[in-house]
């Protein structure tokens, strides 16, 4: 089982969206995918339409039974077929509380630990992480082997990457263990001097950290959410759909070779 987490500290970069988009493609191919929403605000528990205001069992849940956690709870919090082969664990907004409650008491670990109870049960989990580092973000890059890092193709957004970038370095520290990354350039516009600079600047800077491609801006995107599927199969002639399914391939391949 591949654990990766979607992450950047700056709001509004495509985490979400690359997170259901990578979702659809592997499902796709046949992998058994379970996506989490580790965000309070619930965008991607609302792309499938749930309603993250009015959800029993969610993530939070894992958190308040990090105790006596088990397979059969594990598989009541889970969402199953959301999209076919996409099963997920949703959020909820008292989520947001949870980093009040955590401050000292050891709950690094309790997505690590609750993967590992369905780990004969998934190929990929894919975690959308929220814009904020604290305890949610600190257990999914606990939890994750891989770190998808989407980054604006605009001048601003380098000052989060770096900062998303320190976060990995202090987690790889106090792992002790490799945390592979891998950035991801999106909404990427062409015709945009802004994007073209930034783009070039950002793979100057970071180089083989860059994944070679770019997810180009396209609106199908915000289309694909609204209709609450992935886009590979809203509208898959799509240039976000197409990019993203290469990005998929790229990953999988990164991580073999890493692991080789
Ligand atoms: N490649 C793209 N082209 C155009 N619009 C995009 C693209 N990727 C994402 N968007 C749009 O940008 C907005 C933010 O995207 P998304 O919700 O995926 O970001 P996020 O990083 O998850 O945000 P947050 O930090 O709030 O969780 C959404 O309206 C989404 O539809
Ligand atoms: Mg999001």
């Amino acid at each position: 089982m591949r654990v990766w987490a979607v992450a950047n500290q700056k709001g509004g970069v495509g985490k979400t969206s690359s997170s259901v988009s990578l979702a659809g493609i592997a499902a796709a191919a046949g992998k058994r995918v379970l996506l989490i929403d580790i965000d309070a605000h619930g965008s991607l528990s609302a792309w499938f339409g749930i309603n993250p205001d009015q959800i029993q069992l969610s993530v939070f849940d894992l958190f308040e039974q990090r105790a006596s956690l088990n397979t059969s709870f594990l598989h009541k919090l889970i969402k199953k077929n959301v999209y076919p082969g996409v099963d997920l664990i949703p959020s909820a907004v008292v989520l947001a509380t949870l980093e009040r409650r955590a401050v000292g008491e050891g709950m690094g670990l309790v997505l690590k630990k609750s993967l590992a109870l369905v780990e004969a049960h998934y190929d990929l989990v894919i975690i959308d992480c929220p814009p904020q580092l604290g305890v949610l973000l600190v257990n999914a890059l606990a939890a994750s082997d891989l770190t998808v890092v989407p980054v604006q193709t605009e001048y601003l957004a380098i000052q989060g990457l770096e900062r998303m970038l320190n976060t990995l370095n202090m987690m790889q520290q106090s792992r002790g263990a490799a945390l592979q990354h891998c950035v991801v350039p999106v909404m990427y516009d062409k015709r945009t001097q802004a994007s073209v600079h930034s783009l070039r600047q950002i793979r100057m800077d970071y180089g083989a950290q860059v994944w070679p491609g770019k997810i180009p801006i396209d609106t199908r995107l915000r289309d694909a959410s609204k209709a609450g599927v992935p886009i590979h199969s809203f509208a898959p002639q799509s240039r976000a759909a197409q990019a993203y399914a290469k990005l998929y391939k790229y990953l999988l391949s990164a991580q073999q070779s890493e692991a080789a």
